[in-house]
């Protein structure tokens, strides 16, 4: 199947990312003759330092936003083939204090990259959505037909994402798949997320801020896992106007993560404080990812217990890489979401 990445010229956005970094490196060494392209716009998210140890003559950087058809003109015309749309803003308490912004790329600049490519010459467009869209699932697991229902403004603006790349293959005929994968762990994710803030302020000893009771599930994917399932989608035939959801079967609340990090770190259960809830905190997501399993032969690679030990370790030997980052802007975002937190008023605090 890499024959049909043949001649692929790859643009990648959100490469400098956590999951879009990570592609890079797969891409690097799964496709050595592809040419990859990223576009990103360095947001807080984005970090050069992501892709600094990707050794390749064939990778093109170019520091531009999705919603500027200016930015992303001169890389068509370099004759992209494939397009994977990871940009995004892509953390759910930043989208309630600030949804328009999360409009803005999620939805809007989907549009923007969906229109360049419409241009011609491309072989595949994937839109990188997320098992969010579905909304909470208290029982089951979503199937690719289930109904969306997204329920805070991240999901919301996905959602649009993920339709209007619909809309383009159903209108125009664009070769677009699209794929809702569950919550990912591993190398370079941005220490505002759970496990990586949680790991990180373990190591600080700093206290690790459960929302609510801690019971929220989600379904925790290796993000290597996740970008083998992207790669497979990329080369498969008769995929075309698909969607397809990823997922490891991994269902774990937040107090059985926390528990695992203490434990592998060796640091004491005082560290856990339950603090004031989300709102409008989606209880569980779950997703059946057999269709992509029968289409592509793909199946999850890393145990959890594997994946989340390999990953804790990569974060208490790469101080170097996060230190910087929390010493930055992290510590105003910090401050603002967990400053004035209340602690949690319904359990154990
Ligand atoms: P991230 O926040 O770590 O990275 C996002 C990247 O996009 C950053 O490099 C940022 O600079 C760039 N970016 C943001 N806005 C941009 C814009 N307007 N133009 C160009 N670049 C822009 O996100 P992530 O966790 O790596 O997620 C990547 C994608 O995967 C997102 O689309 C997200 O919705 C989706 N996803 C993430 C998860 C997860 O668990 N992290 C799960 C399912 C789906
Ligand atoms: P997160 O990593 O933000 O991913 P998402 O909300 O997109 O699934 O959060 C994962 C789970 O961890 C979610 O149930 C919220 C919870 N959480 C906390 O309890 N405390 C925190 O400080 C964070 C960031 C998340």
């Amino acid at each position: 199947m890499a024959d049909a990445m043949g001649g692929a010229r790859i643009l990648v956005t959100g490469g400098a990312g956590f999951i879009g970094s990570n592609f890079v490196r797969l891409a690097a060494a799964r496709w050595p003759e592809a040419h990859v392209e990223i576009l990103d716009a360095l947001t807080y998210a984005g970090n050069l330092r992501n892709l600094e140890d990707i050794d390749s003559k064939r990778l093109t950087f170019t520091h531009g936003d999705i919603r500027d058809p200016k930015a992303i003109a001169p890389i068509m015309s370099r004759g992209v083939t494939h397009v994977i749309n990871f940009a995004a803003e892509s953390m759910v308490d930043r989208s309630i204090d600030d949804p328009g912004s999360f409009i803005q790329t999620d939805t809007y600049g989907v549009y923007c990259l969906l229109e360049a490519a419409r241009q011609g010459g491309i072989r595949r467009f994937i839109q990188i959505s997320t098992d969010e869209v579905y909304g909470e699932i208290m029982a089951g697991e979503a199937t690719e037909e289930t109904t969306l229902l997204p329920r805070n403004p991240y999901a919301a603006s996905k959602a649009g994402g993920d339709r209007m790349a619909y809309a383009y293959h159903a209108t125009y005929g664009l070769p677009v798949v699209v794929t809702r994968c569950s919550n990912n762990y591993g190398p370079f994710q941005y220490p505002e997320k759970l496990i990586p803030l949680f790991v990180t302020n373990a190591l600080e000893d700093q206290p690790l801020p459960v929302y609510g009771t801690g019971k929220n599930v989600r379904d925790w994917i290796h993000v290597s896992d996740h970008c083998d399932a992207i790669a497979r989608l990329l080369e498969a035939d008769g995929v075309d106007g698909e969607t397809f959801n990823i997922g490891a079967g991994n269902e774990l609340d937040v107090l059985k993560i926390t528990a695992t990090i203490l434990e592998r770190l060796g640091k004491p259960q005082t560290l856990i404080r339950h603090v004031e809830d989300r709102p409008g905190h989606d209880r569980r997501y779950a997703v059946d990812s057999g269709k992509l399993e029968r289409k592509t032969g793909w199946r999850p690679r890393h145990s959890f217990e594997q994946g989340i030990a390999e990953t804790i370790d990569w974060y208490a030997a790469r101080r170097d890489w996060w230190e910087p980052i929390k010493a930055g802007e992290f510590r105003a975002y910090y401050e603002k979401m967990y400053g004035q937190r209340k602690a949690f008023a319904g359990g154990p605090s």
